[in-house]
């Protein structure tokens, strides 16, 4: 729901992603369509994928990330229901957002936000809408959303037929435990996504970044390892290739930049991550990225 923070939206993001060498990554949730971001950047693109209870929706987005030309598919396992979001029933926040009693003082103490929001490009859950009415025509709350619209029954079957039916790259993302990394190797995932979402779902859930160690030492060499939650600078970035992972993912560190300025926010930021990565490789004494291992950690 990049439109939130930005009328540029995901757009904005997507370009930047490229320009930048790096992958973005398109939520299920997005107020840009899978068909907008496949014809706006050619650059490599990954959809995560939320099972809804409407099934045939589910599987026909696998079948526009083929015709959008996307690069991988992540299946996002940790919300089988929406964590407790308390912020979101102080703020009155709803999609598309609403003026309100509650939201009042914010609309009005930020009024650069508020003009673009009503003259700019209309909220809408792009890749559902037409289908689901809830956060596009009808009001909702993300929680309400999630609850009502998001499949809690699926299984590794489910993940093992979504791997089948996609047949490129595919991460199973939220996975948390070196058992359930196993098991994303034994269906066929090319990658396991540690998170935690963030932080958003289970309120005192362990840190992705200290299952990082033993989930490499289980699956590392069968599988790539990626991992999110926290990631704000370069040292970061190499800590967490130094423990083995395979790459990072990053989800407020451009979200904050995209509502800061749009496509120069994330430009910015995505070349200040670069240059703290290179300056803090010198400061490391490492000239490539493969020499980066546990022995540069002091664990
Ligand atoms: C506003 C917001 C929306 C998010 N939406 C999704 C989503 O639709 N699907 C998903 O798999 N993860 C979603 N996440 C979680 C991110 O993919 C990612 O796991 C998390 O933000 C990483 O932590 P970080 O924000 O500290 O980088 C969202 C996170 C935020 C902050």
């Amino acid at each position: 729901m990049t439109r939130l923070f930005h009328h540029e939206g995901e757009l904005a993001v997507a370009r930047a992603a490229h320009e930048h060498r790096t992958m973005y990554s398109l939520s299920s949730l997005s107020t840009t369509s899978i068909e907008e971001v496949g014809s706006a950047t050619t650059g490599p693109k990954c959809f995560q994928l939320y099972i809804h209870k409407d099934r045939g929706m589910s599987w026909d987005f696998i079948e526009r990330c083929k015709e959008a030309e996307f690069s991988a598919i992540c299946l996002t396992v940790d919300t089988l229901v929406a964590g407790n979001r308390e912020k979101d029933l102080y703020t009155g926040m709803v999609i598309p957002p609403k003026f309100s009693l509650n939201s009042l003082f914010s609309f009005a103490t930020h009024p650069s936000w508020s003009l673009n929001y009503l003259l700019r490009r209309k909220f809408e859950l792009a890749n559902v809408a037409g289908k689901i009415s809830e956060g596009t025509g009808k009001l909702t709350s993300v929680v309400g959303y999630m609850n009502s619209q998001f499949d809690r029954s699926i299984t590794w079957k489910d993940a093992a037929e979504a791997i089948n039916r996609w047949g490129k790259p595919f991460a199973i993302k939220g996975v948390m435990s070196v058992e359930d990394a196993k098991r994303a190797v034994d269906i066929g995932a090319s990658a396991v996504m540690i998170s935690n979402h963030g932080g958003r779902q289970l309120d005192g859930s362990t840190a992705p970044f200290d299952q990082l160690g033993p989930i490499v030492d289980a699956v590392g060499d069968q599988i790539e390892v990626i991992v999110d939650g926290g990631v704000r600078r370069g040292t970061h970035v190499l800590k967490a290739l130094a423990m083995g992972a395979t790459a990072c993912m990053i989800g407020r560190g451009y979200l904050y930049a995209v509502a800061a300025g749009g496509y120069a926010g994330v430009d910015r930021a995505l070349t200040r991550l670069r240059e703290e990565i290179e300056r803090d490789m010198v400061l490391m004494g490492c000239s490539s990225l493969q020499q980066l291992d546990r022995s540069k950690l002091h664990c």
